[in-house]
């Protein structure tokens, strides 16, 4: 087929647990745009997700690794190397979660020990992805790395709790580390912040149905879902967007340029 972006590209995608999975959907743009692929997420996730289903339509690799271990991600790494016979482009992390939300407890009140994980699986886990990689020399020069985020890193979103400071602190590894992979190897670091979407992690969120609502009518274009922000992050891990690094970029239809809407006004 003529045109695929990702023809001769390698990479690992991170956090597909079921068909609504961001993560999901961008495997399968990334094979359609022929590249070929490792597929992880967590023992727990396996086994009450359906990933083995994308694995068996991808053709990928399943490797079992919690992204907070790094003893995990040397493993997941060394084996997706093994596999590929070298090095490979890109990674997409697609990882997040928040004891607090999920229990639903208050940001005010919120738990330490809850909140320490929540930095650890939503931010640090993609900091110590990232040092895996850099320090196995793991990726071929102009290569891509994209995590995800979303709005409340940027300005406040009632309920989104310590999700939102998560995302915060993911930014800015996103920079730091960008400009140190970007100096050494042409490697680029961005993260794709996502419209609101109803996935597994998005119904955890008190009042998700709301957001949506709120979000797709503030939105000129309305709401992206999560084959279209499978289609962004593909160009993000093509040769079209090779100096484009450190960002943030909104895929949100609008929304976080807009302060006031006739469709929200009514
Ligand atoms: N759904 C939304 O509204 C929305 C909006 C903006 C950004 N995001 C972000 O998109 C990303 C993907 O979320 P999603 O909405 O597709 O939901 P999802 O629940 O399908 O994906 C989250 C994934 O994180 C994985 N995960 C959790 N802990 C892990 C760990 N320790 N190690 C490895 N993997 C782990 C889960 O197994 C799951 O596959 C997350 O970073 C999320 O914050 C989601």
């Amino acid at each position: 087929m003529a045109n695929r972006i990702l023809e001769g590209k390698k990479g690992i995608i991170f956090g597909a647990l079921n068909d609504m999975s961001i993560a999901w959907k961008a495997a399968e743009a990334a094979v359609r745009e022929g590249a070929e692929i490792v597929l992880t997420n967590t023992a727990v996730a396996l086994r009450l997700g359906t990933l083995d289903e994308l694995a068996a339509r991808c053709s990928a690799p399943v490797i079992v690794a919690d992204a907070t271990s790094v003893e995990d991600l040397e493993r997941l790494v060394d084996e997706t190397m093994a596999h590929f016979g070298g090095k490979f482009d890109f990674v997409l992390h697609s990882v997040g979660m928040s004891p607090n939300v999920r229990k639903r407890i208050p940001y005010e009140t919120a738990n330490y020990d809850y909140m320490m994980k929540t930095f650890d699986i939503s931010a640090v886990s993609f900091h110590k992805l990232l040092k895996v990689l850099y320090q196995k020399d793991a990726l071929n020069d102009h290569g891509s790395v994209v995590a995800l985020s979303y709005i409340a890193a940027d300005r406040a979103v009632d309920g989104y709790s310590d999700m939102s400071d998560a995302k915060a602190l993911l930014q800015s590894v996103t920079r730091n580390f960008g400009s140190i992979y970007g100096r050494r190897n042409g490697v680029r670091v961005n993260t794709v912040s996502q419209s609101p979407t109803m996935t597994s992690a998005g119904q955890g969120i008190a009042g998700m149905d709301k957001m949506l609502d709120y979000a797709g009518r503030l939105s000129p274009l309305g709401n992206a879902d999560a084959e279209d922000c499978a289609d962004y992050i593909v160009t993000l891990f093509s040769d079209y967007t090779r100096k484009v690094t450190m960002q943030n970029l909104y895929n949100d239809g609008g929304f976080s340029s807009m302060a006031c809407s006739v469709d929200v006004l009514g």
